[in-house]
């Protein structure tokens, strides 16, 4: 049991279905898995301010609301130490040695930093801090020596980029830091959920996400009015399954049993599909069905949340605590890095010695 898993979100907004199903489902079953001898979820602020410098007021008020998604959907701090980012700075003097370690045009060819200088209309403005937020994720990582890291697909560029890091460091200075690997979703329909709208992205400025925190009725609404196939006019229509929301959020949210408790006229997901394509079908009925199903994953999240958000104060206490934790294992780390690379000057005898002897002998 020498796993340790790090992974974490930016704290930009409320954490919505499309996260549940594709991270923090998943979280809570490794944590609860006692395969991991450590498990760290970092609240990303600081990368999360690469790309809000202009408004970390924003960044300031999701921390909580984040940390409240984390409980909600059963992850427990006596197992999984949550931490805030910017709260560890040993983190940031870890990225500023690694900055060694990258070119300009490595971080150039990183998909997911491209991608991303595209959707936030970066072209020639990028942020220095944002173009290399890549090294600062593999500060992160390298800082509590995490085997694991369970992300989205999207992420997997920065995984290698760390890997490479450590190799790199590790070459240069000796065997010090551990070579993760990322565990992205198994499934593909946990791996990307589309918005409301059947948009590829689900994202609040868009208005197509149903958040963990939403209740029954702004979900059931959201249901009523997803997107489905819209050749699909008539009842008697034949449908397409192909970029149909509806049948999408089935994908990834419905299981054999839901089909004896909410529609016991079909016996899998497979017999709703087959009758939907041959016509006679009506959304309105596979909606309700998705409806008591997402009902019924959101109804105890709500409630737990609902719990946790009665005393605010005792999840800050709490984040101080895991936040002191997750410090005490960086700055070992840190140290680590630091006596590898030979800046430990003050810590080194043999050095002091020697500088001693040669000024003696001049
Ligand atoms: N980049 C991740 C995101 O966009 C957040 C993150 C920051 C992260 N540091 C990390 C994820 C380290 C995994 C490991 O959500």
């Amino acid at each position: 049991m020498d796993k340790i898993i790090l992974t974490g979100d930016r704290p930009t907004g409320k954490l919505h279905v499309g996260h549940y199903i594709g991270s923090l489902k998943r979280r809570v079953e490794l944590q609860n898995s006692g395969e991991f001898k450590k498990i760290f979820i970092m609240v990303a602020d600081a990368q999360a301010l690469t790309d809000n410098m202009e408004n970390p007021e924003k960044v300031r008020q999701n921390i909580i609301e984040v940390v409240l998604d984390y409980l909600a959907c059963g992850i427990d701090p006596k197992k999984s130490n949550i931490f805030i980012q910017s709260m560890v700075p040993e983190l940031t003097e870890l990225a500023f040695y690694y900055m060694n370690l990258v070119t300009v045009s490595r971080l150039q060819r990183n998909p997911t930093v491209k991608a991303e200088i595209g959707l936030r209309n970066f072209e020639n403005s990028i942020p220095v801090g944002f173009f290399t937020y890549p090294i600062s994720q593999a500060s992160d990582i390298t800082a509590f020596k995490a085997t694991t890291v369970p992300v989205g697909e999207d992420q997997l560029p920065m995984i290698e980029q760390t890997r490479e890091i450590v190799r790199k460091f590790n070459s240069v200075y000796g065997e010090t830091l551990v070579e993760p690997e990322a565990l992205i979703p198994k499934e593909d329909a946990a791996k990307r959920l589309p918005g409301t709208d059947g948009k590829a992205k689900m994202s609040k400025s868009l208005g197509n996400c149903i958040y963990l925190s939403d209740d029954a009725d702004t979900v059931a609404s959201a249901i009523k009015t997803m997107y489905t196939d819209p050749l699909h006019i008539k009842v008697s229509d034949p449908g397409h399954l192909e970029g149909n929301t509806v049948f999408t959020y089935l994908d990834a949210f419905s299981r054999p049993e839901h089909f004896a408790e909410y529609l016991p006229d079909y016996n899998s997901l497979y017999e709703l599909k087959e009758h939907y394509t041959r016509g006679g079908l009506g959304d309105m009925k596979v909606k309700k069905f998705l409806a008591s199903i997402m009902e019924e994953t959101l109804a105890p999240i709500r409630a737990r949340r609902a719990e946790f958000e009665k005393d605010i104060p005792a999840i800050y206490e709490m984040l101080k605590e895991s936040c002191e934790v997750a410090r005490n294992e960086a700055a070992n780390t840190l140290s680590e890095v630091k006596n590898a690379m030979r800046i430990n000057y003050f810590d080194d005898v043999e050095l002091i010695k020697s500088q001693a002897e040669r000024f003696h002998n001049k």
